[in-house]
C-alpha cells in the first residue's frame, strides 16, 4: 500500500466561502464580506481584480444587501452544516479543513471577550464532525480577518494585531482544543504580496509615512511572529496538538534552457520557499534579507522576535497546488493564468475553464523538493478544478474532466510517497461547491457537491451528488489504490 494507513483524505473548505450568514448571531464585517462578485475576469490582469481602495470598502458597507456580494451568503454552510458533514461522512471522508471565522468569535477583533454565539455555533459543527470520525484541520486565518481592523489599523501592518490574533487564537485553543489536534495559522501566508487586503486588510491608500511594499514586508513580519506565538500556546494549551503552516505551492519552470529563463525561474521558487523557511525552518533567508536591504525596506522587530522564530517552527508544513507556471525573459509571449499569479504559457499543458494550466506532475515535483528541502510532514490541503458543471434534468453532473484531474493529482502524489515522501494527508478543494476566493463566483465550480445556486444567489441551493462524488468514495474506501 502506498499511502499510510491512517491517511487523512478529505476536502478543504473557508468559512468565508461557505457559511453565508454574514449579519447573523453577533457576527462583524471581515474582509470578506466587502468582496465584490467578478463576472468578468481578465486573466491578464489579476492585480485589477485585489485592487481595494477606501472608497469600495465604504460603498461596500453602506450596501446591506448580499446580492453583489457572494461572500456574505456563501452557500449557507451556517445552516446546513449537518446535512454537508453527512454528505461529506459518506465518501468516507477521514478529515475536513476549515476555518473559524475571526469575526464571529470577535466581531470586530477588539472585544474584551468573545462572542458566545460564535463559540457555540463550532462546537456543534465539531460535534457533528466527532459524529462521523472527521478529524477536523482548522485554519485560524483564511482570508476573512475582522474589517474593523483593516480601517484602523491598516492591517497587519500594525503590531497590534499580533496581540489581537494570539488571543483569538487561545480563545480557539481553550474551547476547541478538545476537538482538534491540528492546526493552520495564516492560510496561504505568502499571499500578502499578491492580495495585501484579502489576507493582511492592507489598503494602498492608507499607506502614510511608509510604501505599499513595506507595508506587505511589514505585515508578513508581524504574521510570522504571530504564528510562532501561537505555535507555541497551541502546544501549551493542548497536549499533541499539531500546528502547521501553509504555502501557496508556485512551482515555477523556466520556459526554456536559456539561462535568463532558469535565473528567472530560480527567483520566483527561492520567493516562494522564502515563507516557508520562515516558518519551518526558523529564520529569515539570508537572501530574502538581502532583498529587502536592496530595496531599503527595514522591518520593525522586537527584540525577541528572531528567538521566537526560531523556538517555535511550524511542526508540519501544508501547501496548496492547482497549477504549475513558467517564466521567461522574452516579454512578448503569450500570458497565462493561475492562482491570483500570471506566468508564461507553457505549450505542454492543457488549460482549466479559468485558464489555469494543468500540471500533475508539477505536484510530484512540488512534494519531491518540499520534503527534500524542509524534511518534515507534508499534507496537501488544497488541490482541486474550478470548472463549469451543468446539472442535468434528472439532477446529475457528469464531471469526467473533474474526475481526470484528480484522478492524475492523485497518482502523481502516490508515487512522490512511494520516493519516500512523507505525506499525511490530502485534501482537495473543495468537497462542495463554494465562493471563489478571487472572483466570488459560484459558477467556478469545485465541488463533489453541487450546489444549486447561482452566481446572483438564484436557485434552491439543493446539494446533488456529482459523478465525481462517488468516484472519491471510492478512492478513499481503497486508501487511494482504485483511481479508476
Ligand atoms: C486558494 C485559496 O488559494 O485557492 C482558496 O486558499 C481558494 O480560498 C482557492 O478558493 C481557489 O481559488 P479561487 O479563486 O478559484 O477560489
Amino acid at each position: 500500500m502506498s499511502f499510510k494507513e491512517n491517511f487523512l483524505w478529505g476536502g478543504a473548505i473557508a468559512a468565508n466561502q461557505v457559511e453565508g450568514a454574514w449579519d447573523v448571531d453577533g457576527k462583524g464585517l471581515s474582509v470578506a464580506d466587502v468582496a465584490s462578485y467578478k463576472p468578468k475576469v481578465d486573466v491578464k490582469d489579476y492585480s485589477a481584480h485585489h485592487t481595494i481602495t477606501t472608497a469600495i470598502i465604504e460603498k461596500a458597507k453602506s450596501d446591506k444587501t448580499t446580492e453583489y456580494y457572494p461572500k456574505r451568503r456563501g452557500i449557507d454552510f451556517y445552516h446546513r452544516y449537518e446535512e454537508d458533514i453527512e454528505l461529506f461522512a459518506e465518501m468516507g471522508f477521514r478529515t475536513l479543513r476549515l476555518s473559524i471565522a475571526w469575526t464571529r468569535l470577535f466581531p470586530t477583533g477588539e472585544e474584551e471577550k468573545p462572542n458566545q454565539l460564535g463559540i457555540d455555533y463550532y462546537k456543534k459543527v465539531f460535534e457533528q464532525l466527532k459524529k462521523y470520525k472527521i478529524e477536523p484541520i482548522v485554519t485560524l486565518s483564511h482570508y476573512e480577518m475582522p474589517l474593523e481592523l483593516s480601517d484602523k489599523y491598516n492591517g497587519w501592518v500594525d503590531r497590534k494585531l499580533v496581540e489581537l490574533f494570539v488571543k483569538f487564537s487561545e480563545v480557539c485553543f481553550k474551547e476547541f482544543g478538545e476537538y482538534v489536534k491540528y492546526w493552520l495559522t495564516f492560510n496561504e501566508v505568502d499571499s500578502v504580496g499578491r492580495h495585501p487586503f484579502t489576507t493582511a486588510g492592507i489598503v494602498e491608500d492608507k499607506c502614510e509615512g511608509y510604501s505599499y511594499e513595506e507595508a506587505i514586508y511589514q505585515a508578513l513580519h508581524h504574521q510570522y511572529v504571530a504564528a510562532a506565538i501561537a505555535t507555541k500556546k497551541c502546544h501549551e494549551l493542548i497536549p499533541g496538538s499539531q500546528m502547521g503552516c501553509m504555502l501557496t505551492k508556485l512551482t515555477t519552470y523556466p520556459n526554456t534552457c536559456n539561462p535568463e529563463d532558469v535565473l528567472l525561474s530560480l527567483n520566483s521558487n527561492l520567493d516562494n520557499h522564502s515563507h516557508a523557511d520562515i516558518q519551518v525552518l526558523g529564520e529569515y533567508p539570508p537572501l530574502y534579507k538581502k532583498y529587502l536591504e536592496i530595496k531599503g525596506i527595514e522591518l520593525k522587530k522586537e527584540p525577541n522576535d528572531d528567538k521566537l522564530l526560531k523556538e517555535n517552527t511550524a511542526d508540519y508544513l501544508a501547501f496548496s497546488y492547482y497549477m504549475s507556471r513558467t517564466e521567461s525573459a522574452d516579454t512578448s509571449k503569450e500570458r497565462a493564468a493561475g492562482n491570483t499569479v500570471m506566468g508564461v504559457k507553457n505549450p505542454y499543458l492543457p488549460s482549466t475553464d479559468w485558464g489555469w494550466q494543468i500540471d500533475p506532475i508539477g505536484l510530484k515535483i512540488s512534494l519531491l523538493e518540499l520534503y527534500d528541502r524542509y524534511r518534515v510532514p507534508l499534507i496537501i490541503v488544497e488541490n482541486g478544478m474550478g470548472a463549469k458543471d451543468e446539472l442535468t434534468e434528472d439532477k446529475k453532473v457528469h464531471d469526467d474532466y473533474r474526475i481526470s484531474y484528480l484522478k492524475q493529482h492523485i497518482q502523481q502524489m502516490k508515487e512522490a510517497v512511494e520516493l519516500g515522501v512523507d505525506l499525511f494527508g490530502y485534501t482537495s478543494w473543495a468537497p462542495i461547491d463554494l465562493v471563489s476566493a478571487s472572483t466570488s463566483q459560484i459558477s467556478k465550480r469545485y465541488g463533489y457537491i453541487y450546489v444549486d445556486q447561482d452566481d446572483l444567489g438564484n436557485g434552491t441551493q439543493e446539494r446533488y451528488k456529482k459523478d465525481s462524488f462517488y468516484w472519491y468514495k471510492k478512492v478513499i474506501e481503497t486508501n487511494g489504490e482504485e483511481l479508476g
